[in-house]
């Protein structure tokens, strides 16, 4: 049998730091990938300590649990971390990370459509039982639809032309591939952010990333920890407004005079600015480069 592929940990020291965890902690890891992150938090919790991961992709997960077999107090779920509420109470875990995006494995894998380099299918799912993916979207979108995640998703000034392009394209043959994509797109440079625009809107990642956070909050123990890592400006940006809006001891709005909302905040703020990677990791895990780590606490 070959061995599971390789994936390096992001931040790993500076997770395992600020998430404060202890021998007997329950854990959660919303995103297990590999389970990197996941065999070092299991060597700081010990045998009395429990972990909960959680992976969208099923074959992912299936790679998890050959490698966590080993641990009786490992409980490996597939499901979106929208919705790991319907798994698990409120208040029964003291910490949680989150290591949003893709693992390697996508990347590596031509076959799952995440690469513009290599030909694959155009799919970009994270899990295959979904029922549409980027073939749906690029070969059946209205230009207006398409325009708009590559402007929203992709951040592209020229969404407009991209969407054109691709109109153009799937009128003279529909895009099967990841390359008839590429080749549809004439800005070449442009192509990271299109694949990014469309791997968003496959699988709604914002709307889970804003749900997902919500849903971790409930479940942590006051005191209990959150660690999210994001890998563009985009998800970053929805965390740190998530993490502002739990703090604010009032959301009476603002024509209000007198404060009258009884609200209580949520959390507290570790991590005024993210954390990023050393140039040391960079060097040895160039996909780190981007990563951006944010941690907050629950009050
Ligand atoms: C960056 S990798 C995590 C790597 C992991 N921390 C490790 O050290 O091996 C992100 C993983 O989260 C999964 N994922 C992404 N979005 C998800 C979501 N909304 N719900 C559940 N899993 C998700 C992906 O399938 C992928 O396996």
């Amino acid at each position: 049998m070959s061995s599971p592929p390789l994936h390096i940990p992001v931040l790993l020291s500076e997770v395992l730091e600020n998430l404060q965890l202890k021998v007997g902690d329950t854990v959660v890891d919303a995103t297990l990938g590999l389970g990197g992150h996941s065999l070092e938090m299991l060597q700081i919790i010990g045998s009395q300590g429990k972990l909960i991961g959680f992976d969208a992709d099923p074959r992912n997960l299936d790679i998890a649990t050959a490698k966590f077999q080993k641990f009786p107090n490992v409980r490996l779920i597939q499901a979106n971390f929208r919705e790991m509420g319907n798994f698990l109470s409120a208040d029964s875990v003291d910490a949680i990370l989150m290591d949003i995006g893709m693992s390697s494995l996508h990347f590596d894998d031509a076959s799952r459509g995440f690469s513009f380099q290599r030909e694959g299918n155009l799919d970009m799912r994270l899990n295959q039982s979904q029922p549409f993916s980027a073939k749906e979207i690029v070969n059946g979108w209205s230009e207006n639809n398409l325009m708009k995640i590559l402007r929203e998703y992709g951040e592209i000034h020229t969404s407009a032309k991209v969407a054109r392009g691709i109109i153009t394209a799937r009128k003279a043959k529909p895009l099967e591939t990841t390359l008839d994509l590429a080749a549809a797109v004439e800005a070449k440079t442009l192509l990271p952010q299109v694949f990014q625009a469309l791997r968003i809107a496959v699988n709604d990642e914002l709307a889970a990333l804003q749900e997902g956070l919500a849903a971790a909050v409930k479940l942590l123990k006051p005191d209990g920890r959150i660690a999210v890592i994001s890998f563009h400006s985009l998800e970053d940006r929805i965390v740190k407004n998530f993490f502002r809006e739990n703090t604010k001891r009032c959301i009476c709005p603002p024509e209000k005079l007198k404060c009258d909302c009884n609200h209580s905040p949520l959390l507290k703020i570790i991590t005024k600015k993210p954390i990023k990677p050393s140039k040391e990791e960079i060097q040895k895990n160039p996909r780190s480069r981007s990563a951006l780590l944010r941690i907050a606490e629950k009050l």
